[in-house]
């Protein structure tokens, strides 16, 4: 998948002129979207946020913002139209959405999974207008529909760092996307389930989540929190009796945190679902140094996307969650658990399969699968993978 990658805020001059600049790349950031056709993107401005007299005024004429096979970057500039100089001077929310037509548009879980024999797609971006708060940390935000099936947080709001990815912590990351529009599909109603999300591993982390007693979930090296946030709110979906709470704790290295935690206060309150966060190093967690919330219960499910890619973490990672099932053998009173492990990942290099030899020498038995096929614009398909574990 492509993302519409901010370089920078936009400028807003004394004109005034409003003046962008993008590039489009993949997840990683290491190469820059080369369609076939050149790619024509809408510049649209957003005043008053949610609220129901919000409105969304063109900026972009036909034509005026085109990304073609070689570009490096799109510099667009724009007369922004009356109502949004008097929406600006009279400091209302002011958003900036940069999207493809909706045909190649990341924008739903259903386009994302029905994108599966296709030419791959590009993830819109949105940014405010307003100045922001910490001039240090630029954000800009994803979108993502998940669908009627959803109730009330149908949108899932993922703020990320403006620039090319720096920092791994504070992107979104194709795995964890794929893998939400996924479970997302899994409660669409009955007839509108996308193919992915019929798939073995989709229906088995469907019935955890969906469980008949309070379902714990730890997510490790959770980044921006596309994964947590987003199995949160399928889990609330599905909730049936909120005083059963889910808890879904994401955790991940410092790095993460303040954005992390940023995310989950975008989302509207989730019936039935706690949503918490602590950090962890998996150079802690190897040897059984967890945090207070991470000690305080036992864990059913452990999920992480996109955490295996360097193999010199592996270990470490490995190492971490089968502390994680001790501690849950230690909390148990009576049977002995079962832990399981969920794991999503794109692979980049053939390298990452190690993570599999670490997992089978730790007598993690492997008990789902399953491949969601992700084509990429331009370039060669890839997939994403998803694999279910168990220990007991
Ligand atoms: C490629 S990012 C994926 C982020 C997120 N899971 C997603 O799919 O969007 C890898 C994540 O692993 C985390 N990570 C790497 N080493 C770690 C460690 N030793 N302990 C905890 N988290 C770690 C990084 O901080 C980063 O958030």
């Amino acid at each position: 998948m492509h993302y519409i990658r901010f370089l920078r805020p936009p400028k807003v001059g004394q004109t005034p002129l409003i003046e962008l600049l993008f590039i489009i790349s993949t997840d990683l950031g290491d190469s820059l979207l080369i369609p076939n056709e050149p790619i024509e993107l809408s510049v649209t401005a957003h005043i008053g946020g949610s609220s129901p007299e919000a409105l969304s005024v063109p900026l972009s004429r036909k034509g005026q913002v085109v990304w073609k096979a070689g570009q490096r970057v799109l510099k667009p500039a724009f007369r922004p139209p009356a109502v949004v100089v008097k929406a600006l001077a009279a400091c209302q929310d002011v958003q900036i959405c940069v999207a493809p037509s909706k045909v190649h548009s990341a924008y739903s879980a259903e386009s994302i999974l029905r994108s599966g024999g296709g030419d791959g797609l590009i993830m819109p971006v949105w940014i405010s207008l307003n100045r922001q708060v910490d001039e240090d940390r630029q954000v800009s935000t994803r979108k993502l529909h998940f669908g009627q099936g959803i109730g009330s947080a149908s949108d899932l709001e993922i703020a990320e760092d403006v620039g090319e990815p720096k920092s791994l912590a504070r992107h979104v990351w194709d795995g964890g996307v794929v893998t939400v529009c996924g479970l997302a599909g899994t409660i669409q109603r009955p007839g509108s389930v996308p193919e992915a999300s019929q798939g073995p591993w989709m229906q088995a982390v469907k019935s955890i989540l969906a469980g008949d007693r309070p379902v714990h979930v730890l997510e490790l090296g959770c980044g921006v929190g596309v994964l947590g946030l987003g199995a949160a709110v399928v889990a609330s979906a599905m909730c049936t009796d909120p005083s059963q709470e889910t808890v879904v704790m994401m955790t991940d290295l410092e790095d993460a945190e303040e954005q992390v935690r940023s995310n989950i206060s975008r989302l509207p309150r989730l019936e039935g679902v706690q949503l918490l966060y602590e950090n962890l190093d998996w150079e802690d967690g190897r040897r059984g140094n967890f945090g207070q919330a991470v000690t305080s219960r036992a864990w059913d499910l452990v999920m992480f996307s996109d955490c295996t890619y360097n193999v010199d973490v592996l270990p470490a990672l490995v190492e971490t969650l089968s502390a994680l099932h001790a501690a849950n053998v230690a909390l148990a009173s009576a049977d002995r658990p079962t832990t399981k492990v969920f794991l999503a990942t794109k692979p980049r290099h053939s390298s990452e399969t190690a993570v599999f030899d670490l997992l089978s020498q730790h007598r993690w038995v492997k008990i789902q699968e399953q491949t969601i096929p992700l084509p990429v614009m331009g370039d060669e398909p890839q997939q994403v993978e998803l694999y279910l574990f168990e220990k007991t």
